[in-house]
């Protein structure tokens, strides 16, 4: 069955490794049938949780704020697979990606037990070492707090500058993965 897969890109390069790995990701879940919808966070105007606990009052508009996150909480709503794309930074996502992923705790919000959505998920990213273990645990555990299922990871390890990622054996990775959501 064809299904909407919504990728949160936090790399700050457009033309980075990150997105390469979301190219070929997406170029392998096109090819099976499903619908791609990319949101490159850097280019939108996404500020920071504030912990108001005041959000979920209205679904059409779960958080307090108004900025970017109006555009992503309805394809959000609709998706059956989120895919988190990132560089490493710090051992971890990005502060790009971390930051919109705060605000989807207004989602959990709109329910009396703060139920997230449940979803597929996959995490693709992108560094300079090897050392992949902290964000690892981080998202093992994002997983388990969330309630969604993991679909699988691209750790793709020894590209730093753009373009470092050309040819690289993890984008065939990231396409099979693609293809077999
Ligand atoms: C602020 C910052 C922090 C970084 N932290 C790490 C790190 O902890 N481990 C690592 O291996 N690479 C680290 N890197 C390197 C990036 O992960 C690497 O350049 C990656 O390929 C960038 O992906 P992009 O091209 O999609 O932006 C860091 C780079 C920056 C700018």
């Amino acid at each position: 069955m064809a299904k909407r897969i919504v990728v949160l890109n936090g790399s700050p390069r457009r033309n980075g490794n990150t997105s390469c790995l979301i190219e070929a990701f997406t170029e392998g879940a096109e090819s099976t049938g499903n619908t791609v919808q990319v949101f490159f966070l850097q280019g939108m105007d996404i500020h920071g949780c504030r912990g108001c606990f005041g959000g979920g009052k209205d679904p059409e508009h779960p958080c307090v704020q108004r900025d970017g996150m109006d555009e992503i909480y309805p394809a959000y709503k609709e998706a059956d697979v989120v895919v988190l794309a990132s560089p490493l930074y710090y051992w971890n996502l990005s502060g790009q990606l971390r930051t919109a992923f705060d605000r989807l705790f207004a989602v959990a919000e709109c329910d009396p037990d703060y139920a997230n959505p449940r979803k597929e998920c996959v995490l693709l990213m992108a560094a300079e070492g090897d050392d992949f273990a902290e964000v690892e645990n981080y998202y093992d555990k994002l997983m388990g707090h969330m309630g969604w299922t993991d679909r699988g990871k691209v750790l793709c390890g020894g590209v730093l500058k753009v373009g470092d990622i050309e040819g690289h054996g993890d984008l065939d990775e990231a396409r099979n993965l693609g293809a077999s959501i």
